[in-house]
């Protein structure tokens, strides 16, 4: 047990090592930007940014301690399983909408991939080791910051339903998160 509690506690400075401050604006995702849409001022961006940062840790403190606490073999119900309905559920809700990806090239759930551009190109830069990607578009007007956190092989449990999670390089991503944050 002892030894269990040790690996949390990897798995936990692993996922917080991962969610590091989120870098400068990338570029700007012309086709969704009407010429109207104001460019965001920065202190509005730099707020939606922290939003993120704390988004993500609070996921993914969910994600370990279910996985810790309540999975126990391949029958229960999976912290993926987990992310994924709550995500649809916060999503649904309306302040923002998140994703659980795979970044590996075989999901277990063929829905669970990158679905444009950005989230392709995010899951390309993560694997190729940046701490995160992200970009500011315009939909309908309005400016949203759209950012990709990688998922890393946190612990031995998660290998136990992605098997090929042990054939993945140490360090690089299985997985990512892809939040669209309203600026405000
Ligand atoms: C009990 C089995 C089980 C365990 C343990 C498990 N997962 Fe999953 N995982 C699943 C299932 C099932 C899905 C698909 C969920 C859905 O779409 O409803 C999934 C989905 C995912 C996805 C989305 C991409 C895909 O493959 O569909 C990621 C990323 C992921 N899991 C990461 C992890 C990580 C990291 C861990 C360890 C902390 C973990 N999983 C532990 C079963 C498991």
């Amino acid at each position: 047990m002892k030894k269990l509690y040790s690996l949390t506690g990897c798995v936990a400075a692993a996922l917080l090592a991962a969610t590091v401050s989120i870098s400068a604006v990338k570029d700007t995702v012309a086709d969704e930007k009407p010429a109207a849409a104001k460019t965001p001022d920065k202190a509005a961006l730099e707020r939606t940014r922290k939003t993120v940062q704390t988004l993500d840790n609070i996921y993914k403190q969910v994600v370990i301690l279910v996985t810790d606490k309540y999975v126990h073999d391949e029958d229960d119900f999976a912290a993926g399983s987990a992310a994924v309905l709550l995500f649809k559920k916060i999503s649904d809700s309306g302040s923002h909408t998140v994703r659980l990806l795979d970044a590996t090239g075989e999901p277990y759930e063929p829905k669970n991939v990158a679905k444009d551009d950005f989230e392709r190109e995010g899951i390309k830069r993560l694997k190729a080791g940046a701490a995160n990607y992200e970009q500011v578009v315009n939909q309908e007007g309005k400016p949203y910051l759209r950012a990709l956190t990688p998922v890393p092989v946190v612990m031995k449990k998660c290998i136990m339903c992605h098997e090929h999670y042990a054939d993945v390089k140490e360090g690089e991503p299985i997985g990512a998160i892809s939040y669209t944050v309203p600026i405000e």
